[in-house]
């Protein structure tokens, strides 16, 4: 009987570990990233707080327009820890998203954050797949100063439904969310996949996966 409750006791533990999982809580004030330590932990190492400026919580250039001319139409410009230091441990991050007329960015999912977005100028389809089994796709279309939410780790999509530009801002739960696009990584991987692997797990022919592939 003990011996069930010990193993209750793990499953619940690891169950936590993983439903919990997001970026670590802060332990201190600040943790400005010092992008020149050599030390490697998970994020980065703290800048001397003594040494901290306004300048590592800053960015400009959000009013920017981005370059949506490649083939999806679409363009995202980060706001991460990448371009804010001072983003270090504090678990949020911001992106603009342009979309050309009928862009669209393809899906893809951020393996570290949930998003929350809104449109600012324009239209967008937007729309979000559960996991396995039942892979239900929860879609909808969003006007300008509506809000949209996509779960930490789901497939998710944007589309320009509209004749003119799109513009959305979207927040993230993480410094440093990530994103895996499903095309670039199933058949842009560096090196490939196998082509016989990817015909069946699409069940298709190699023809096509080697087609696929080119566009990658
Ligand atoms: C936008 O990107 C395209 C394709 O890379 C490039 O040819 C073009 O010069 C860019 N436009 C601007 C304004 O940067
Ligand atoms: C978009 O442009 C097409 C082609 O010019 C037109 O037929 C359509 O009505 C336009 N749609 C909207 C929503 O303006």
């Amino acid at each position: 009987m003990a011996s069930h409750f010990v193993l209750l006791g793990m499953l619940v533990a690891i169950y936590c570990s993983v439903a919990l999982a997001s970026d670590p809580s802060p332990l201190q004030d600040l943790c400005v990233a010092d992008r020149t330590a050599s030390v490697l932990i998970n994020g980065f190492a703290c800048k001397n707080p003594k040494l901290v400026q306004a300048d590592d919580f800053f960015f400009s250039g959000l009013h920017l327009q981005g370059n949506t001319s490649n083939p999806v139409g679409s363009k995202v410009t980060p706001v991460t820890v990448a371009q804010i230091p001072g983003l270090n441990t504090l678990g949020i991050s911001l992106v603009r998203l342009d979309f050309a007329p009928w862009g669209v960015n393809p899906p893809h999912t951020h393996p570290r954050a949930t998003e929350i977005l809104t449109v600012v100028e324009g239209r967008l389809e937007v729309g979000f797949v559960t996991s396995n089994p039942e892979n239900r796709l929860i879609t909808t279309i969003l006007e300008k100063g509506d809000v949209f939410v996509f779960p930490e780790g789901l497939v998710h999509f944007q589309r320009n439904t509209g004749n003119v530009s799109a513009v959305a801002i979207a927040g993230l739960s993480s410094q440093s969310p990530g994103v895996i696009t499903i095309g670039n990584a199933v058949f842009g991987s560096n090196p490939e996949i196998p082509d016989d692997l990817l015909a069946k797990a699409f069940q298709v022919d190699a023809k096509t996966v080697n087609m696929i592939q080119s566009k990658f």
